[in-house]
């Protein structure tokens, strides 16, 4: 499972992209009015930042399927390196998801609640489908429930586009997706650090300085 980061904040991109084993940037455009900054300095920025291997996601505003191709194309060329446009599911988002395909434009259907949406996402020829984990639980729904199931189908019907997870409150979510064999989570920069994070790592890398320390004092093993 491959791990994204889901912010347009410059400084936690930094740090997790110097740090962890980061494949990309999700954005959208609650995440990009956040930062209340103009769009395209953002995304240079950014790009700046994780180089261009690594795969930017950014999504349409348009309502159209044509002003979404429009603006995906635009995107796609501004953004330079690895880029895939994110397009909420609906009918004008399919129909732009298959121009865009044919284009050879990489697409995320996002906004997925249902596997029923991630299968005919996919079908339109999406590259990934991101269904919402935390804002399903949040609903009384499960969310790692419905990313095993999309799992699942694409498995069945033998479909290259992957799960991109997103919607995140914590780490076990996050595993309980890893283990239904979801692709890729989107996270932010605090749920990253809460998966590598456990008190008995801590307790034990404790354990091993102090026990050093008695006999070595402060040398490292670069002093012998
Ligand atoms: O892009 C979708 C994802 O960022 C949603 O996360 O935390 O707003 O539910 P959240």
């Amino acid at each position: 499972m491959e791990y994204i980061l889901d912010t347009a904040d410059l400084e936690a991109i930094k740090h997790c992209n110097e740090f962890y084993p980061l494949a990309g940037v999700t954005t959208n455009p609650s995440i990009i009015a956040k930062e209340n900054t103009d769009f395209w300095t953002l995304v240079k920025n950014i790009r700046d930042i994780i180089g261009p291997d690594k795969l930017f996601f950014a999504q349409t505003v348009q309502k159209t399927a044509d002003k979404m191709v429009e603006e995906a194309c635009l995107l796609n060329e501004k953004t330079g390196g690895k880029f895939c446009v994110k397009i909420p599911i609906s009918e004008e988002g399919l129909k732009a998801t298959k121009r865009l395909k044919q284009l050879g434009i990489k697409v995320l259907v996002t906004a997925i609640f249902t596997p029923a949406q991630a299968l005919i996402a996919a079908r339109a020829g999406a590259d990934y489908v991101a269904p919402y984990v935390n804002r399903l639980d949040n609903i009384i729904g499960d969310g790692c429930y419905v990313v095993s199931e999309i799992v699942k189908q694409f498995n069945i019907y033998n479909l290259p586009c992957k799960v991109l997870a997103a919607s995140f409150k914590n780490a076990e979510l996050v595993h309980k997706c890893a283990v239904a064999g979801c692709h890729c989570v989107t996270v932010t920069d605090d749920i990253l650090k809460a998966v590598l994070s456990h008190p008995m790592t801590d307790a034990a890398v404790e354990g091993f300085e102090k026990d050093w320390e008695s006999v070595y004092g402060d040398k490292t093993i670069l002093d012998f």
